[in-house]
This record gives C-alpha cells, structure tokens and sequence, in this order.
C-alpha cells in the first residue's frame, strides 16, 4: 500500500465514530446544563501566540509543535485551545459583553510527541474555559463539569490531584528556593531534570522518574510560599468542593507543563490508563490575558483528552449505545422496482423521517437480503413487478423471521405501530 496515516495520527472508522460521537454528546450535554456556550477557533494559529500563551520553556513550545512557514508567517497547528480561546476573547473585545463569559470545546489539537499508548501526535480534547472570574467559585464551577462528565460515565476510581501554585511573585520566590536545594543535588537528578534546572526548576516536582521523585519529596513545599490572598482562594475552593461532594487529594507537588498557571492547578487520573494515565487537567491562568497583550481578565479552566476517555470506557466494560441501524431495507427485483426502491426511499426518507435503505448494486434478492442482515436493518420490504401492481408487498422482521403481507402506502405506518409496540415489550 501506497500511504498510511502519518505517524501519530489516526482515523476514526465509521465502525468507531457511533462511539465519539455519543461521548461528544454527553459532554455537549453537561457544558449546556452549566450555561457553557460553544467555541471553534482555527487549527492554525500564529507561532508567537502560543509560544508566549504556553510559555517559551515549556516542552509544548520548544520540542512538540508542528509549525508551518508561509511567506514571513510563522503558523502552528494548535496544541492547546486555552491561548486560542483567549486570543478570540481578546480579538472581538468580549470583555465588553457580560463580565464572564463561559465557553466550551471539542477538536483536534497536535503535539509531536513521541507516540504511545493515550498519547498521538493529533489528538482530541474537550474542554471549558470561564473568562472574567477571579473567584473561587469559578474554579469550583470547571472542576464540577469535569468530574460530572466522567461520573456520568461511571468510571471508578478517579483520582482528582489539587494544588496552588501561588502568584507570579509567590512562584518567583519560590523559584529561587528550589534552585538553592536543587543546585547541590544536580548530579543525582534525571538528565531532563537536569536540562530543566535552570529554566524551570518547578517542572522537575513532576517527574516520573524515581530519582527526582525521591529529591522532590523533600524540596520545599510551595505552600509555604503562597502569599495570603492565594492560600484564601485556595481554602475557600477546598471548601466549595467539599460542599459539592467533590473528593480530591492535595499535591504539593503537582505542577503543569503549561507556564501560564497562576494559582489553582488540577489533573484527574484514571487507573484504567496505562503510563499516560491523566483523562484531563487545568487550572487557573489570570496572568495569561496580560501576557497576549490584553487587558488583565482572570480565567480558569480544563481540557481532557478524547481519545484517552475513550480507552477508560473501553476498559471499564462501558456499554455503549448500539449504532443507528437501518428501519428498512427495501429489496427489489426488476428495472421497474429498482426505480420504485429508489424514490420511494428518499419519499419516505424525507416525509416520515425513517432510515431506509436498499441495494446500489443489482444484485440477486438473496444478496440483498444478506446485505439487510448484516448491517441489522430491522424490517425487509421484497418488491417486484407483482407486488407493485397490486399494490402490496411482504415485509420481513429479520429478528423474528415473522413476515407480514402490508399495503405499500401503509409500510411507514406499520413501522411505527412496531416500533411502539416494542417500546412496550
Ligand atoms: P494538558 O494537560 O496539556 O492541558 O492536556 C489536557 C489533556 O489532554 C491531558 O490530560 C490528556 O488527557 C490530553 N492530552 C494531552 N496531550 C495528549 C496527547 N499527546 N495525546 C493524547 N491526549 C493528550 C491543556 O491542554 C490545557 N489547555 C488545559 C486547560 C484548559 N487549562 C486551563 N484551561
């Protein structure tokens, strides 16, 4: 074969897509019960945009971004949506409309990382931002979609990780402090670790090697560095979770590997995943407006990962809605009732709403009634010459074997009489 997807990449076959797209409804159907309003922002966006959004140290910026030159243009495909989303809040001057705006997304976003189980190189999230709130019940509000969704999916055994990492100037002091324990323990740090101690000593508290974790352990803690507006916001959206019924587990040590987190940081994990095990994270970013050039706006918000929710269902033995199949399948014989099939299908299609089906090959009726069975259309209607003249044809249920002599301008009807009669059964 001559091409396959790119590395990284994959596609989602009709077979799975029943799969995304009830998953996406539920999601939908959670960020509207919160008054959430969909975003589409474009997949391209400019370099420097995300570059100082994530941050110019951040493995997001300096190793994993899919860039594009175009003329002086220097585009990337989007790795995130949470600078994007604030980028168009900015652009179309939101903030004059309503002092919080709460928005929410699903789409494809794209970092070369190296490819693993839960971890490709397009991806998809779904995510909600809150634009305009500095207060904690803001923070509150995003973490309770995130975890109302995936309890809406019974999944077991979440782990909801909780930390403050303070503001701008509590994380420069606090900066300064593991650099002087980090320093003298260089050499028995990971080579990453290493590499990161200068630019960004925070990023190694969330190493998974084992080496750093056991430096980590003992690395001053950023809660004692928090200044007293940050440890009030972080008591109070402690206490609205408790009042939610939300359980979480503080973690000193949980930091992101996106630079423009102030304050509230989270990541919920699932012990169905394998290495890669966060379904979904966030935080708040109420430096990140200022840092695009916009006026100060405070935001908090999450993204999770589709794919990896998708494998947490599999793995839980979710049961999935069965896929829409076929009501009927209308199997003709003859040029007369080929041509019949074929308006009477989009008649019924159009005018009665019914999924309806017949063959686009010319093939034998057995064929066709084969073809009925397979993808599990629930009635077959046999159509000759004959049964056009008189008027009536028989109609098969494949479950049943049961077949039933009905008048063709009544078939619609007859439908729905069965379709309510098993509603009952
Ligand atoms: P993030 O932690 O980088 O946060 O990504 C969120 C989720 O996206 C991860 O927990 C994971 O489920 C999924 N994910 C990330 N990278 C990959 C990958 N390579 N393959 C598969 N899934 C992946 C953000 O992106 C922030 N924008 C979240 C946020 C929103 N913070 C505030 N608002």
């Amino acid at each position: 074969m001559r091409f396959r997807s790119v590395k990284g990449t994959h596609d989602i076959l009709p077979q799975e897509s029943a799969r995304w797209q009830h998953v996406e409804g539920v999601i939908r159907s959670w960020a509207e019960r919160f008054g959430f309003r969909e975003i589409r922002t474009p997949i391209l966006e400019p370099f420097e945009l995300i570059a100082r959004g994530v941050g110019q140290t951040t493995d997001i910026v300096t190793k994993e971004m899919f860039t594009l030159q175009r003329g002086q243009d220097l585009l990337v495909l989007r790795p995130e949506m949470t600078a994007p989303v604030m980028r168009a809040y900015l652009q179309h001057g939101l903030y004059t409309q309503g002092a919080v705006q709460k928005w929410y997304y699903i789409g494809a976003m794209f970092r070369a990382e190296r490819p693993q189980r839960g971890r490709q190189r397009q991806f998809h999230q779904y995510g909600a931002e809150v634009i305009g709130s500095p207060d904690p019940t803001a923070d509150a509000e995003v973490i309770a979609l995130q975890m109302g969704i995936l309890e809406e999916f019974g999944l077991q055994g979440l782990r909801l990780r909780l930390n403050s990492i303070g503001d701008e100037a509590a994380r420069a002091r606090y900066r300064e402090a593991l650099l002087a324990y980090f320093r003298p323990l260089a050499d028995r740090l990971s080579p990453a670790s290493r590499e990161r101690l200068e630019r960004n000593p925070l990023r190694i508290l969330d190493s998974k090697e084992p080496q750093d974790q056991e430096l980590a352990a003992r690395a001053p803690r950023i809660t004692e560095y928090l200044s007293e507006g940050c440890r009030q916001h972080f008591e109070q959206l402690k206490r609205y979770l408790e009042d939610l019924g939300i359980a979480y587990e503080e973690d000193p040590l949980l930091v992101r590997g996106l630079d423009y987190y102030s304050r509230t940081a989270f990541e919920v994990t699932s012990p169905l995943l394998g290495a890669q095990d966060a379904l979904g994270g966030g935080g708040r970013y109420d430096g990140l407006a200022k840092a695009l050039g916009g006026p100060p706006t405070p935001g908090v918000g999450f993204a999770g990962g589709l794919e990896r929710l998708l494998l947490a269902l599999e793995a839980s033995g979710y049961l999935f809605p069965a896929p829409a199949r076929a009501e009927l399948y209308i199997a003709a014989t003859g040029a007369e009732a080929r041509r019949w099939a074929l308006v009477r299908a989009q008649r019924w299609r159009r005018q009665e709403g019914l999924r309806v089906e017949y063959d686009l090959l010319g093939r034998s009726i057995k064929a066709q009634l084969r073809e009925a069975d397979r993808m599990g259309a629930r009635f077959v209607l046999f159509v000759g010459d004959q049964e056009l003249r008189q008027g009536l044809a028989p109609l098969k249920e494949l479950a049943s074997g049961e077949q039933t002599w009905v008048p063709l301008d009544e078939v619609p009807e007859y439908l729905r009489r069965a379709h309510v009669s098993s509603l009952r059964t």
